[in-house]
């Protein structure tokens, strides 16, 4: 796998201290509040797992896949949900988590879908934010880090469902992905 990586983005030991800062301002948001923490499957698998052991008070924890289906500049009412969460959401204070936010379209379609069922607040937490692929309005109320448009690996990100273990986070070569 390392041998795909063009170069190292952000190390395990970079990802560890940005973790610790985003649960720390996620804290003095919902101590006490017992949020919904809502991890998007699959790429947000390891960045929710590392949050919520720095969340230091109680919360819930809750798993939605999903996919936008549709292309070109449509952004709304394409939600596929293809696994649903357990949770009743009405009345919850809800933070989604994801591992990027890239055209938006994802999340621009999941927000109105948990505000319709109730939730008191919803909030998002994103890794990595790619401000540059945005096509849907929607911005992050949490952000690990702002990354320029290059095709990212790693910490739960994948290429055709490779490189998601790897504990850091690359650029992928071009020659892996053009071949
Ligand atoms: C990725 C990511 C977000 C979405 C962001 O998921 O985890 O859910 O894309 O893209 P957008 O802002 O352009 O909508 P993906 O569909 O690749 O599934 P995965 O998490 O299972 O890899």
């Amino acid at each position: 796998m390392k041998n795909d990586v063009e170069k190292i983005l952000f190390t395990k030991e970079e990802i560890s201290e940005k973790v610790k800062y985003l649960a720390n301002q996620i804290k003095c948001a919902y101590e006490g509040k017992n949020p919904l923490i809502l991890c998007i499957l699959k790429g947000s698998l390891i960045f929710t797992a590392d949050l919520v052991r720095e969340l230091d008070f109680p919360c819930t924890i809750d798993f939605m896949q999903v996919s936008s289906y549709g292309s070109g500049s449509e952004t709304t009412g394409k939600l596929k949900i293809k696994k649903d969460m357990d949770s009743d959401v009405n009345g919850r204070d809800v933070i989604i988590v994801e591992d990027i936010l890239d055209s938006g379209v994802t999340l621009s379609n999941l927000l109105p879908e948990i505000k319709r069922r109730g939730a008191k607040s919803v909030a998002v937490c994103v890794f990595l934010n790619k401000p540059e692929r945005r096509i849907a309005e929607i911005n992050a109320d949490y952000i690990g880090y702002d990354i320029e448009n290059e095709f990212v690996i790693g910490y739960g990100l994948d290429y055709d469902e490779k490189y998601r273990n790897l504990p850091y986070v690359g650029v992928l070569k071009r020659s892996v992905y053009e071949k």
